[in-house]
């Protein structure tokens, strides 16, 4: 597995990372089989205005590095690093109350195939606006009316306003291929793009 790394406009290369890795494993121990080394020795730094992605062949684990870096692993997963931190806190020993605050707060991952992502059954306002109600504590109608903001500024039209949007791998775009409610359709959709998107497997 390796990383490629693009600056964003306002990087610096010598600022410090904001998210450290290093020589993360994640191991899996599936009862009644052999244990599965699934990443090893992961080193990873993101600096502030950097975007990040995990490079690798089907199966390299980039997933199960990006699911340890968010806390949001199997439960059958064993995760250890010699350091995994952000902004200098160490993540390994948050509790699990703590991480959640932090995810889709400070830290967030865009997914390979982001078009899985987005629960088909509820409506794609609510998913983007869920962000929202949890760390900023609006109401569902102002989630909503923020979510419809967002997809305004990717240039997603209201439902019914004519534009047409085919698939694509963005999980913005994806939301433009739901129906007229905006709710994702037969093919389950994209992640959240609420949050900033810096870890991208
Ligand atoms: N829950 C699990 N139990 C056991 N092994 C697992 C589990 N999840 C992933 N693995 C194994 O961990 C390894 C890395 O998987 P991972 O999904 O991270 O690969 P990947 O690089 O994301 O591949 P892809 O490009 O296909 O998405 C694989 O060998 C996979 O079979
Ligand atoms: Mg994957």
């Amino acid at each position: 597995m390796a990383t490629s790394t693009s600056e964003l406009p306002g990087a610096r290369a010598s600022r410090p990372p904001v998210l450290r890795v290093r020589g993360l494993d994640v191991r899996f121990t599936p009862t009644g089989r052999a244990p599965v080394v699934a990443a090893t020795g992961v080193d990873l730094d993101v600096r502030a205005g950097e975007l990040v992605a995990l490079l690798g062949e089907s199966g390299s684990g980039k997933t199960v590095t990006a699911r340890a870096v968010m806390g949001i692993q199997d439960p059958a997963a064993t995760v250890t690093a010699r350091e995994l931190s952000l902004s200098g806190v160490d993540l390994l020993g948050m509790d699990e109350a703590a991480r959640r605050r932090i995810r889709g707060e400070r830290m967030s991952m865009v997914l390979q195939d982001a078009l899985s992502s987005l629960n088909p059954v509820l409506t794609v306002g609510d998913q983007i606006g869920e962000v929202f109600r949890v760390h900023r504590g609006l109401s569902r109608r102002q989630a909503r009316a923020r979510a419809v903001e967002l997809l305004d500024l990717v240039g997603i039209a209201r439902p019914g306003s004519g534009s047409t949007t085919t698939r694509t791998s963005s999980p913005a775009a994806c939301a433009s291929a739901s129906s007229s409610r905006w709710r994702s359709r037969s093919s389950p959709s994209c992640s959240s793009p609420t949050s900033p998107p810096r870890l991208s497997t």
